[in-house]
């Protein structure tokens, strides 16, 4: 084993980051079960994974699993405001080497991803594809690019990121597409999404949402589930779109839908999440009345115009933890949340272990994917077999106690066959 050159804030804090791993693998039976599988048959044995998603519990126990498998893990957080520094320190503790600081600075944040590749990864697994991205560009990296086999992407935002790198010629090694796969994005990014955005708003913020506004920019997988959530706490939801498809949908599951423009006067909440930029910028900033708060679900900070905000201001002030407050020109003040960055993971602790369960699984499966076909892949874009996915689909609904019907002969035959 080398040695380990962990930068964290605090190895003292690994007791705390423990007790928090323990509790997610309590609620986390899929990854249990791998984790128990992988002891036994070392399917990552010899090899060094490089891995960069939030660095909260759930994720651990993701690197512990891995670990458990033969793994040599290098791991850092993919946004310097959803490391945890427990739990760092908990993973340093178990002699994983992490690069990850709570609050760090872009150079920092930069050093820890730089790190983790800097070790020769066999494997990445990546969120929102800095590390993939990291490691085509940067010219002392590029020369590690031969030993990688492969690697898995987390979120829609870095699949965009791989599919366009795929375009234009410039990728380099296969990267698993896990966020595509059904048991990730119908649960994770609806269901989790969902609760936990408006956990990170609740307990931060500790306002009511019932009878109030909640302007939703983005209908997709996470969209529908913030709005969802949103309706369930009492929220008259107003959503916003640029897909004619998407906004039928809202309209029908009984959303008003409307530009921008139109929502910014009318929302006490703001939530964006839609992989794109400037959702809410200047000119909507000045629509919007006095306590109105904002925040970003979406991968990356850009979707509420934060410089735009910064350079309207005339005066701005911390209200709370995680709550800046912004006076406009206008003599009003609005709230951003967690920095504009994502809020169930800023302000809170991301998805429920439950939800994590199903997604990691799908993450850690592909991986042992990569390393059992090495070499075999005609596509450099792939997604998570069918097979793979429907068996944890199995395994997870066998935990959560239910049965399901299986086919007959006969019925088989009706459905499959061209001669009924
Ligand atoms: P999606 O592709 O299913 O949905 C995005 C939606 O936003 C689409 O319907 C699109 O038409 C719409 N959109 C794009 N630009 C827009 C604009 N300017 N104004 C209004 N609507 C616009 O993507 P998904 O899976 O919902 O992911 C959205 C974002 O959330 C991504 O950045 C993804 O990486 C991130 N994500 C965040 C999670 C979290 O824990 N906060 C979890 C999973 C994904």
């Amino acid at each position: 084993m080398p040695a380990n050159k962990s930068v964290i804030r605090d190895i003292k804090l690994a007791d705390s980051g423990l007790l928090k791993i323990d509790w997610v693998r309590r609620n986390c039976p899929l990854l249990t079960m791998l984790k128990e599988e992988f002891e036994q048959t070392k399917p990552f044995a010899g090899k060094k994974i490089a891995l960069s998603i939030h660095l909260e519990a759930k994720t651990a126990y993701l690197c512990l699993v891995l670990a458990a498998g033969g793994a040599e893990m290098y791991v850092t957080g993919s946004n310097p405001l959803s490391t945890q520094d427990d739990v760092a320190a908990a993973l340093v503790h178990e002699g994983l080497e992490v690069h990850a600081i709570h609050g760090a600075t872009s150079e920092e944040y930069a050093a820890g991803t730089h790190a983790v590749l800097a070790a020769g990864p066999d494997l990445i697994i990546d969120d929102g594809g800095d590390l993939v991205y990291l490691m085509h560009t940067d010219p002392e990296l590029q020369k590690l690019i031969p030993h990688v086999i492969g690697g898995c992407e987390e979120t829609t935002t870095g699949i965009i990121r791989l599919e366009a790198m795929n375009r234009e010629g410039k990728l380099r090694f296969p990267m698993v597409r896990v966020n595509n796969a059904m048991m990730k994005h119908f649960f994770d990014n609806r269901y989790g999404t969902g609760q936990s955005v408006w956990d990170g708003i609740d307990r931060t913020t500790n306002l009511v949402v019932a009878g109030k506004t909640a302007v939703v920019a983005g209908y997709g997988w996470c969209g529908k589930g913030v709005a969802m959530r949103a309706k369930g706490l009492g929220a008259r939801v107003i959503v916003t779109e640029i897909d004619p498809v998407k906004a039928i949908e809202a309209v029908m599951d009984g959303f008003d839908v409307m530009p921008m423009a139109e929502a910014a006067p009318l929302g006490d909440f703001f939530i964006t999440v839609t992989g794109c930029n400037k959702v809410i910028d200047e000119e909507d900033f000045l629509l919007m009345h006095e306590g109105a708060i904002l925040c970003n679900a979406g991968h990356f900070d850009v979707e509420v115009d934060m410089e735009g905000l910064h350079k309207l201001a005339v005066e701005s002030k911390l209200m709370r933890e995680n709550i800046m407050g912004y006076k406009l020109p206008n003599g009003i003040w609005i709230y951003v949340l967690g920095e504009g960055r994502l809020v169930n993971l800023a302000c809170g602790d991301g998805h429920p272990a439950e939800i994590m369960d199903m997604s990691f699984a799908i993450q850690a499966l592909s991986a042992k994917y990569l390393v059992e076909h090495q070499g075999e892949f005609d596509e450099l874009l792939m997604d998570v077999p069918t097979d793979v996915d429907l068996e944890t689909a199995r395994k997870k609904l066998a935990f959560m106690g239910k049965n399901i019907d299986v086919l007959t002969p006969e019925q088989e035959h009706y459905l499959n066959d061209s001669d009924v």
